[in-house]
């Protein structure tokens, strides 16, 4: 008895139930633009919120490396209700992370690399269906502000490409998350400088990074219960 539609042992009963990919109560998502050879981590992602509702792990959402905001449409539309930080320099690389990533990672990248979007971009594209978002603008972790720090949350998304904010964010939301609670960390299996800094963090802090098999590769932690 399969999840996906494609599959001859598709079960149309339970995934009425259960929503499939999707929220139980919608019939279809709603509609985003990762790459479109990514449907792995869409599904993913879908299903990872879809654990969060079902297990009623209460908390804020957040993304660090935002870009044009395709992923956080989809995490603002699974969860329209809860408060939503989106977290970018809404500006592409910054220089001190892009000279870090050359000189110890021996990754050649530019501070332009991203830098075409901007906050009202990002706005039009999730159109959001309550005022819940609440955009930081600036080089992470520079950025953080006072309701950041106070926050909980119970889905995190790291996708900020490099070593130096990877660290950073690992260091900053671990703690934060509710017990439950679930770090997605992008391109584990694509940027060096990401998979450096998760398999640090995870073991100073005895932790598993577990890989998934999207594109990019991303991991995912969870924060235990107890
Ligand atoms: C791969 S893109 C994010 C893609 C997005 N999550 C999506 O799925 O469409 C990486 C983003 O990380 C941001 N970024 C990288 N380092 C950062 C830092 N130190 N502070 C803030 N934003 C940063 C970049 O500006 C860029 O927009």
């Amino acid at each position: 008895m399969d999840i996906d539609r494609r599959s001859i042992w598709y079960d149309h009963a339970f995934n009425k139930t259960y929503g499939g990919f999707f929220p139980s109560d919608r019939k279809t998502p709603h509609k985003v633009s990762l790459q479109p050879h990514d449907s792995v981590r869409e599904d993913m992602l879908h299903l990872i919120c879809r654990s969060i509702s079902d297990r009623s792990v209460d908390g804020a959402l957040a993304e660090l490396g935002v870009f044009q905001g395709e992923t956080a449409k989809l995490l603002h539309n699974y969860f329209p209700k809860r408060r939503f930080f989106l977290i970018d320099t809404f500006d592409g690389f910054h220089e001190t992370d892009v000279q870090h990533e050359s000189r110890e990672m021996g990754v050649q990248t530019t501070v332009d690399h991203f830098s075409e979007t901007s906050e009202s971009r990002v706005l039009r594209t999730i159109n959001p269906s309550t005022d819940n978002l609440e955009i930081i603008k600036g080089y992470f972790p520079d950025s953080i502000t006072p309701s950041l720090s106070e926050s909980r949350f119970a889905l995190v998304h790291l996708d900020a490409d490099l070593y130096n904010p990877t660290k950073a964010g690992l260091a900053f939301f671990y703690p934060r998350l509710n017990p439950g609670g679930i770090l997605v960390i992008h391109d584990f299996n694509a940027w060096p400088g990401v998979r450096k800094a998760v398999l640090e963090y995870c073991e100073s802090e005895k932790l598993i990074p577990l890989p998934m098999p999207d594109k990019s590769g991303s991991c995912v932690i969870i924060k235990p219960i107890g």
